[in-house]
Formats: C-alpha cells, sequence, structure tokens
C-alpha cells in the first residue's frame, strides 16, 4: 500500500506514478546506485516535522557518489531544500523515512561506471518499525563483510546490500532478529544495516571506520551524546567473543534507532535485559531526534517552520 504521493525525479517533484525506470537501467542490472535513509520525526507538542542531520545524510550521499563516478549536480543544502519541498507537498504528521538514491541510469548493456549518465531520485514513506522492540536476539552471521577493495562499505551502494541480505535473511530463516556480519579478519564490522556498540567495564566500545562498516550518522550521534554523558568511548577492533562477554550489546541505524541486543548467538548478554548505559543513551536519543534537547536543536530541521526554498 503506497501512501506517498510523490517523487522528486528528473528534476521536479512529480506524482510518484510518474517516477518510473526502465528494465534496461543500467543500475538494475549492476547495483551501481547509492542511496540515504533519513528519518524525520513527528513532534506532538510543538506540531512540526523534524529531519534529524539531513546535511550530514546528503554530504555522506556525495561521498558515496563520488566513490561510484555519479554525477548529482546539486549540492548538500539544495538537496536539503529540495527534500524540505517534498515533505511539505506530502504533509506528513507523524515520523517518516525518506529515501534519496542516484543511480546510474543509461540504458545500456555493460557493467561499467564511466560514459553513463546519472539520475537522482527522493521519496518519503510513513515509518514503520524495522526491529521489535524491548531487546533483539541476534546470530553471527557466516557471510563475511564487503571488503573496502572489493566493494567499499564506507560508501552506501545499492549493489553492497546483497551482502546485508544475505546475512539478514540467514538470520532471519534461522530464527533471530538480525545477523552481525564480521570482516575478512574476524573482527566484528556491524549489523545488517546498523553499526554495532558493546560495552566493557563501562566503557563504550565499536569498530572503527576502517573496519569496513558503513561511517553511521547514528554512531557519530551516539559517540557524541556518549561523550556529553560522560561515558568513555573507544574505538578500536572487537573480537567475536567480546560480544558474549560484554555487559552490554546494541545496534544503531537510522532505521533502528538504537536497538539492544539481549542475545547474541545464544548466550545471555548482562542480565539479558537493555543495559544501564544503553537506557540512558536511548532516551537522550529519542528526545533529541524530536527536537526536544535545546543543546542538538541543530541537528534537526523543522519541515513546516523552516522558509521556503
Ligand atoms: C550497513 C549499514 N551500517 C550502518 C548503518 C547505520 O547508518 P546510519 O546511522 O547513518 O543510518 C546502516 C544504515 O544506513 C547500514 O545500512
Amino acid at each position: 500500500m503506497v501512501k506517498n504521493k510523490y517523487a522528486f525525479f528528473r528534476g521536479e517533484i512529480r506524482p510518484i506514478e510518474e517516477a518510473k525506470v526502465s528494465i534496461m537501467t543500467s543500475a538494475l542490472h549492476y547495483g551501481t546506485g547509492v542511496f540515504e535513509g533519513i528519518r524525520a520525526f513527528w513532534n506532538k507538542e510543538e506540531e512540526e516535522l523534524f529531519v534529524f542531520r539531513m546535511r550530514e545524510h546528503y554530504l555522506r550521499l556525495l561521498r558515496s557518489a563520488r566513490i561510484l563516478l555519479i554525477d548529482i549536480p546539486y549540492s548538500a543544502d539544495e538537496l536539503c531544500h529540495i527534500t524540505l519541498e517534498l515533505l511539505r507537498r506530502e504533509g506528513f504528521r507523524e515520523d517518516v523515512y525518506i529515501r534519496p538514491i542516484a543511480f546510474k541510469s543509461g540504458e545500456e548493456i555493460g557493467v561499467r561506471l564511466h560514459n553513463l549518465e546519472s539520475e537522482l531520485a527522493i521519496f518519503a514513506v510513513p515509518f514503520q518499525l524495522y526491529l521489535p522492540e524491548g531487546g533483539i536476539r541476534v546470530m553471527v552471521s557466516s557471510w563475511r563483510r564487503v571488503e573496502d577493495n572489493a566493494i567499499p562499505a564506507r560508501a552506501k551502494i545499492t549493489g553492497a546490500y546483497v551482502n546485508s541480505a544475505l546475512a539478514k535473511t540467514e538470520a532471519y530463516l534461522a530464527g533471530f532478529d538480525e545477523a552481525i556480519v564480521l570482516n575478512e579478519d574476524g573482527h566484528v564490522a556491524e549489523g545488517s544495516a546498523e553499526n554495532i556498540f558493546i560495552v566493557r567495564e563501562g566503557t563504550l566500545i565499536t569498530p572503527p571506520v576502517t573496519a569496513n562498516i558503513l561511517e553511521g550518522i547514528t554512531r557519530h550521534t551516539v559517540i557524541s551524546l556518549a561523550q556529553d554523558l560522560g561515558i568513555p568511548v573507544e574505538e578500536r577492533p572487537v573480537d567475536r567473543t567480546e560480544l558474549y562477554v560484554a555487559e552490554e550489546v546494541f545496534l544503531c541505524g537510522t532505521a533502528a534507532g538504537l536497538s539492544p541486543v539481549v542475545e547474541v548467538d545464544r548466550r545471555k548478554i548482562g542480565t539479558g535485559k537493555p543495559g544501564p548505559i544503553f537506557l540512558r543513551l536511548q532516551e537522550l536519543y529519542e528526545n533529541v531526534v524530536r527536537g526536544k534537547v535545546e543543546k542538538y536543536r541543530s541537528w534537526c530541521t523543522p519541515v513546516y517552520s523552516s522558509p521556503a526554498r
């Protein structure tokens, strides 16, 4: 059931029915697209929709596009303006997921990045819960994370999500909620579509950006919030068995939010309930994304009270 009416496509906001591509589109065959997942959060009290860290998402889209030699003829600020205009046209009064995608649109057989046209589309849909609430059960996947010299994980490349889909479905079919994926070198990388944090002796630990992870914006947000709360943070390689002995484990991402892991490979984490550090961070995060914390208000762009383009 489609609940959105519009998409930005071929330079303008159009009815969603008009935003279609040909089956000959190069990116459909070869996975040569880059995308973003951005969320906007409805604040009931203010009757306002806030887009969270929108500019950072578009800067990452432009970096991903640079890696795939995709030409996006807009600046991050222009992409933000387009998004705000699209959201105003939709008139959403609920949480929303925004999906920008730029892709090789040339209609030619032949796998390559050069000498092919690109296109950009943006649409937004009402948000649906991505992971179960209250604590998830995860398994370490038998699939390994894509390597920087194979398909760079730091770029959000459509084709790379075959790797995520293999891991996620393996976990789902085995009765788990989510997968944790290791690198080729055997260290923990991330979830199928989330970054990962563990807590050991009160320190928040997460794999570094050189561990074949997506450089997550929620990851960055969590690190900033933790530092402000006085929680020590380390970015360093994480062993698989550290997951089993950690006091706390949680995943984070735009779609997932902050999601506590209560079991890894059938081993209970901590007490088997969301831990105290997670709970502090989650509470703050939930308020921050809805524009309720003055200090972080600059991360939240209001949709309806922003000046029109
Ligand atoms: C593979 C992967 N890792 C991590 C993340 C989390 O990144 P972010 O917090 O920017 O959404 C995502 C989601 O976009 C992802 O797809």
